[in-house]
């Protein structure tokens, strides 16, 4: 019987770890053809090679807070999965610590690729 998810070619962002990785192991079970992107190219490769097995897989390099670098994914995975119909905006940091103790750099970072990164994958997918 065909995977649930048979007809999806899926990228998920920050899937080299954590919850994007299970994510793309779900995907796959069921069916899916997926392609995961991270920060950290590669952890993303290694990690597309140990799930290699239960379906079609591939990596991709991307910080989801640069403009070109969003643009260049979804155009690479417009080429390898022969269109996208499911983006999953799983890249994110969290703000661990008081709200009173969270420095402003991580403010930024927070912003940055929770809200920024988010709006241009969003952007560069539609
Ligand atoms: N873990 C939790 O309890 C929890 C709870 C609520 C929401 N979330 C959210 O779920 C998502 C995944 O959480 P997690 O616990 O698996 O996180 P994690 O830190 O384990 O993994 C996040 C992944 O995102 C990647 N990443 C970080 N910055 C990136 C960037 N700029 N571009 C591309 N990739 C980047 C990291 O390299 C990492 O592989 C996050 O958005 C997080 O905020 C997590």
């Amino acid at each position: 019987m065909a995977g649930r998810l048979a007809d999806r070619r899926a990228v998920i962002t920050g899937s080299a770890a954590g919850i994007g990785r299970a994510i793309a192991e779900a995907y796959l079970r069921e069916g899916a053809k997926v392609m995961i992107a991270d920060i950290d190219g590669r952890a993303a490769e290694r990690t597309a090679g140990e799930l290699a097995a239960m379906g079609a897989i591939s990596a991709m390099a991307c910080d989801v807070t640069s403009l070109e670098q969003t643009r260049a994914l979804a155009a690479e995975a417009g080429k390898r999965l022969g269109g996208v119909n499911v983006l999953v905006n799983n890249a994110g940091l969290s703000g661990r610590g008081l709200i009173t103790e969270i420095p402003e750099e991580r403010i930024d970072a927070l912003l940055a690729v929770n809200l920024k990164g988010v709006l241009l994958c969003a952007q560069a997918f539609a």
